[in-house]
């Protein structure tokens, strides 16, 4: 054979090789960090009477609005990016001949190009919402049962850039077949699009180590809600699971206890906090559902809290852990970076009154701790700063020092442990 034939035969080998490797598992690349955004759905729900609600209803001018005020308000500026819409977008049936998927034509009349556009030269990403049973979740419309290919392709068509795939209505589908499946037709489009499962949430027993090959981010809680218990019980369920959890998760890979409900109506300021520094703690995607015209300015400051962002972001992508646990006293630990230069690295810490501790369930309580007892053992000691208090330095503490913290209820305090050099 000669030699050119030769070559080009082994490159063709080697292109069909690397486009193998490219459909056939996740690694699109994305989400190295846990991904921020904005999405409706605990806000906003499913609803779709636009003349009796034209400032709620899911539609365009919603998305429009929304990713005017992330610019506007600063949220993009620190990181806030996907605009994703949830259910309760498509017409309730597919194109008669094309068999494609539509958004309903009253409410998106310029289509989603048109709104994907909109959201990319605001310099936003745009996700969208979809089911891999019969229907989507809030039975509105068909779900990609039978279409994979076609609604990837779809999907690409709109440019998303982040799909978020529920698991409703999946009599006789198995979900472990059935993500990787729609996950491969969205790698062959070639568009990189970030793939957000609810897999494990419809599974007894997961298999993390096949989800995380495929998925950049899946959910393992219950649908959150606008109050502090179901806060506390998405983390509760976090806790119960974090052996598991923790090992699965890092760059590329999050897991996913459901959106940030701050913002909205009943989460107390504490509460608030609380939610923010939990979701920095175990590496969580920052997705806020709230109406961005409407939250209040503190509540805003804590959104747009760089430190804490920073600690959700960090580069070393470790997730974090409940370490210690009694009546209403939780202390949660993150490693982060820096490094110190004899490789010790530094940790983020959330001390948590979940408030019901006797006999005064609502007054603040005082903790102690000695910090050998979380396993800090960098002799040379830690600078600590408080994350929500504009990094205020509280100085240098040593390993066998105690860390003394007055924690309000239902509430939370949250500093960073910078390892100290050694000179
Ligand atoms: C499920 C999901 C929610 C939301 C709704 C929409 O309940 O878990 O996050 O997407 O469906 O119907």
């Amino acid at each position: 054979m000669p030699r050119e034939d030769c070559c080009s035969m082994l490159l063709a080998l080697v292109a069909r090789f690397l486009w193998l490797c490219s459909v056939a598992g996740l690694e699109n690349g994305l989400a190295r960090t846990p991904p921020l955004g904005w999405m409706p759905f605990e806000r906003f729900r499913c609803v779709t009477d636009c003349v009796k609600f034209p400032r709620d209803c899911i539609s365009e001018s919603l998305f429009m609005r929304t990713a005017d005020l992330l610019v506007s308000e600063g949220y993009s500026a620190v990181g806030y990016e996907y605009l994703i819409i949830d259910d309760c977008w498509m017409e309730r049936q597919r194109h008669e001949i094309t068999k494609e998927l539509m958004p309903d034509r009253e409410r998106f009349p310029r289509g989603l190009n048109f709104l994907s556009d909109y959201i990319h030269n605001k310099g936003l990403k745009f996700g969208l919402y979809h089911d891999i049973g019969e229907r989507t979740c809030m039975h509105f419309g068909p779900g990609a049962n039978g279409y994979y290919a076609l609604d990837a392709k779809t999907f690409a068509n709109w440019n998303v850039d982040y799909v978020k795939l529920d698991g409703c209505f999946i009599k006789n589908i198995n979900l472990d077949i059935a993500y990787p499946a729609f996950g491969r037709e969205l790698n062959k489009t070639g568009r990189p699009m970030v793939y957000s499962c609810s897999w494990p949430y419809y599974q007894k027993h997961p298999n993390y180590e096949l989800i995380k090959k495929h998925c950049n981010l899946w959910r393992f809680a219950d649908d959150i809600r606008d109050a502090f218990d179901s806060v506390g019980k998405t983390m509760y369920n976090y806790y119960k699971q974090q052996k598991n959890l923790t090992k699965h998760a890092g760059p590329g890979h999050w897991n996913d206890p459901d959106m940030l409900v701050l913002g909205n109506y009943r989460l107390s300021y504490d509460a608030s906090r609380l939610q923010l520094a939990i979701w920095a703690i175990i590496a969580a995607p920052l997705i806020m559902t709230n109406d961005l015209q409407t939250v209040r300015p503190a509540i805003k400051t804590l959104l747009q809290n760089r430190a804490i962002i920073e600690v959700d972001q960090d580069p070393l992508g470790i997730p974090g852990r409940c370490v210690y646990i009694a009546g209403s006293f939780q202390i949660w630990v993150r490693p982060v970076m820096p490094f110190n230069n004899i490789g010790a690295h530094s940790y983020a810490v959330a001390f948590v009154n979940i408030g019901n501790y006797e006999p005064c369930p609502l007054c603040p309580q005082t903790y102690e701790v000695v910090l050998k007892r979380l396993g800090f053992e960098n002799d040379l000691g830690y600078k600590v700063i408080d994350l929500f208090g504009s990094m205020e330095d509280l100085g240098l503490f040593k390993p066998k020092d105690k860390f003394i913290t007055r924690v309000n209820p239902s509430g939370v305090t949250f500093f960073k442990f910078t390892s100290v050099d050694m000179y």
